[in-house]
């Protein structure tokens, strides 16, 4: 029962943080290049972003919490060492990446540059880099929720 409501608690934050990566990726992103110059872009993105990484980082939370708890409940440790598993050391990668950026890197490193780049003119180029990582991390996320339903349903036994 425990493992199932953690894994509901999984299953739910990962639809929350990767669906928001999604809609930002494919939606905002091209809405935003499309819409407005290349100088007002990332002012207008950073806007509307703010609003989702509060959230990202209550379900980014969430999901190492569950996910760990399930380690621990199904004594998996042992997983992270088997190649078979290797979807296992993808959620964890995955995660401790997310984690490290909505953490760490954007409160300490990317805001005061994003404030530097706006007083500068630079800020379409660093829009561009942005939109390039955003698709990178989406299809790494994608490669990881395969990976981890497939798993957890014997596809790669
Ligand atoms: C600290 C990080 C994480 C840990 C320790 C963890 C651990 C786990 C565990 C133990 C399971 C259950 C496997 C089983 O039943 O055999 C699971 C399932 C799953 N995890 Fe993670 N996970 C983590 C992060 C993530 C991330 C970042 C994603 C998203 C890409 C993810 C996506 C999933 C999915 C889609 C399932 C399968 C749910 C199902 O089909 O029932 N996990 N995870």
């Amino acid at each position: 029962m425990d493992l199932v409501v953690a894994r509901i608690v999984h299953v739910l934050s990962i639809v929350m943080w990767i669906g928001g990566v999604g809609f930002v990726t494919t939606v905002l992103f091209p809405l935003i290049r499309r819409s407005i110059a290349p100088d007002g872009r990332l002012a207008a993105f950073v806007q509307f972003e703010s609003s989702f990484s509060g959230q990202a980082r209550v379900s980014v939370a969430l999901a190492g919490l569950s996910g760990l708890y399930m380690t621990w409940r199904l004594d998996a440790w042992s997983r992270f060492a088997s190649a078979r598993f290797w979807w296992m050391d993808a959620m964890v990668a995955l995660w401790t990446a997310f984690a490290l950026v909505l953490f760490v890197i954007e409160p300490l490193v990317v805001h005061p540059r994003l404030r530097m780049a706006m007083e500068v003119a630079d800020s379409g180029r660093l829009f561009d880099r942005m939109e390039r990582f955003h698709r990178i991390m989406l299809v790494l996320s994608l490669v990881a929720v395969l990976g981890a339903v497939g798993g957890s349903h014997g596809l790669w036994d």
